[in-house]
């Protein structure tokens, strides 16, 4: 089948090259030439492992191609997948939806025989109605079909979540949509995904609880941590017993600094939005949301507890500032607000990430980007690790602070208390 994925971002971009390792004839279509020529190039503008090599196999082998060319794309593809963002609006919770529209407008100038529409990013229940709508206006209905294909991908494993989905949900009432659907994914349902039909709002809706859901979870276990904190329990002991049970589940039960990325931040505060339109609460929700942005003043406020609250002038190390590993994605990271008001306090800040330095701390001039974790970590006075990237596992800190007067913030709880204190090392953990 011939496909355009219309927007090269984190899922444009894995979906494009994981249909074309499939054996699809694919063309990812970008509004941003830069980014079209770097891809041409071979230069991957996401940091997501286990991509660049597929970009250049499929790209060698002529099933992939990168144009900023939309008409003709479109024109000559059967299957359209709109991966544009859908990133919250400024001041409020809703999605802005102007890339869709906009993408949706070009397309229906360019249906010249039958297509299937398929929106990949995230979108409100009834926005393919919208499209749909849109549509209709220009071209008749019997020459188009809007289905939505929600993505459960995680950054970081993008490509292994896309090839062994534990689903793959399709939304659409037009049969001859879902043979089509059905038959493209056909390579992964074989191999154990499960295919999921539904309606196509059920679809869109599938998506936005699911992310809600995960997030709650998260927000969840970082209050019993908060109680756990006060109890003199340890939050993993809890995460481990609770998660023993089936209905509940071991993943997404890990107490941290607050979930970020681009995906659970945005996608709350869009099903909160939706819900309000159509006068509903989500008070569970709603709530997860406050606590999650409520969590970043209760982790600084720890900062300064364990700094004996003098902050000024102190030396203090973030190992990771991504929002999780095997990522370069800053998007909603919890470090974007922790270090600013750690530097507004006259904090002397480095941080050192495996993904490299970050534009967002440029014009902090106490904020330093080490591309070493020895050099980071030199002579301070706190060390916080943020991110839990695999090189932070198992560190000598004594060897690489250089003095003993030092502590460890660990927000993502990977040492362990009882051999920390035994190396005399002044511990703090979630
Ligand atoms: C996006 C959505 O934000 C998310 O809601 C959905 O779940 C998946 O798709 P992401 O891939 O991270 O997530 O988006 P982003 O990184 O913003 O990439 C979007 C791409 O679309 C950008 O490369 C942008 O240049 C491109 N784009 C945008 C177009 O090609 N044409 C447009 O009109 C608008
Ligand atoms: C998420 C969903 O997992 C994915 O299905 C959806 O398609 C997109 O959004 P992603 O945002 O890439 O994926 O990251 P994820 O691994 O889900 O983590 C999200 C946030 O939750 C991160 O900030 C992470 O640090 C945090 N998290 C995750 C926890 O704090 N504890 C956990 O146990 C798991």
């Amino acid at each position: 089948m011939k496909i355009c994925i219309i927007g090269t971002g984190y899922v444009g971009l894995v979906t494009g090259v994981c249909f074309s390792d499939l054996g699809h004839n694919v063309v990812c279509v970008d509004n941003n030439i830069k980014k079209i020529e770097n891809l041409k190039k071979g230069f991957i503008p996401i940091f997501e492992p286990g991509l660049d090599e597929l970009v250049k196999k499929n790209y060698k082998a002529k099933r992939l191609n990168f144009t900023n060319d939309i008409t003709y794309s479109v024109k000559k593809s059967n299957l359209i997948f709109i991966c544009v963002g859908t990133p919250t609006k400024k001041k409020s919770y809703s999605a802005d939806l102007s890339q869709i529209f906009s993408v949706v407008n070009v397309i229906s100038k360019n249906i010249n025989k039958f297509k299937i529409i398929i929106t990949k990013s995230t979108v409100p229940v009834t926005t393919g109605d919208k499209i749909e709508k849109l549509i209709s206006q220009k071209k008749s209905k019997k020459l188009f079909s809007v289905v939505s294909n929600p993505e459960f991908l995680r950054e970081g494993e993008a490509i292994r979540d896309f090839m062994y989905p534990d689903r793959i949900v399709v939304g659409t009432s037009n049969s001859k949509a879902n043979s089509l659907l059905k038959s493209l994914y056909e390579p992964i349902i074989k191999r154990g995904g499960k295919y999921l039909n539904t309606s196509r709002r059920a679809a869109e809706l599938i998506k936005y609880s699911s992310n809600s859901f995960l997030a709650t979870k998260i927000s969840f276990i970082n209050e019993i941590a908060n109680l756990c904190e006060k109890v003199n329990v340890d939050i993993q002991d809890i995460s481990v017993g609770m998660g023993l049970d089936s209905r509940i589940g071991s993943r997404f039960l890990r107490a941290g600094p607050g979930y970020g990325g681009s995906c659970f931040p945005k996608d709350t505060r869009a099903l909160l939005n939706t819900a309000k339109k159509f006068n509903t609460k989500l008070s569970i929700i709603n709530s997860a949301v406050k606590s999650n942005e409520k969590r970043n003043d209760i982790l600084f406020s720890k900062i300064k507890k364990i700094s004996k609250g003098k902050i000024f002038k102190k030396r203090i190390t973030f190992l990771g500032v991504t929002f999780k590993p095997n990522t370069d994605d800053m998007r909603e990271s919890p470090a974007l607000k922790l270090i600013p008001k750690l530097h507004k306090q006259g904090a002397k800040i480095s941080y050192y990430d495996p993904s490299g330095l970050k534009i967002s701390f440029k014009t902090y001039k106490n904020v330093i980007f080490y591309n070493k974790i020895s050099s980071a970590c030199k002579n301070s006075d706190l060390i916080i690790l943020h991110t839990e990237w695999n090189e932070f596992r198992n560190l000598n800190f004594k060897k690489l602070v250089g003095h003993n007067r030092f502590s460890v913030y660990d927000m993502r709880n990977i040492y362990s208390q009882k051999k920390m204190s035994n190396n005399g090392i002044k511990y703090f953990k979630i």
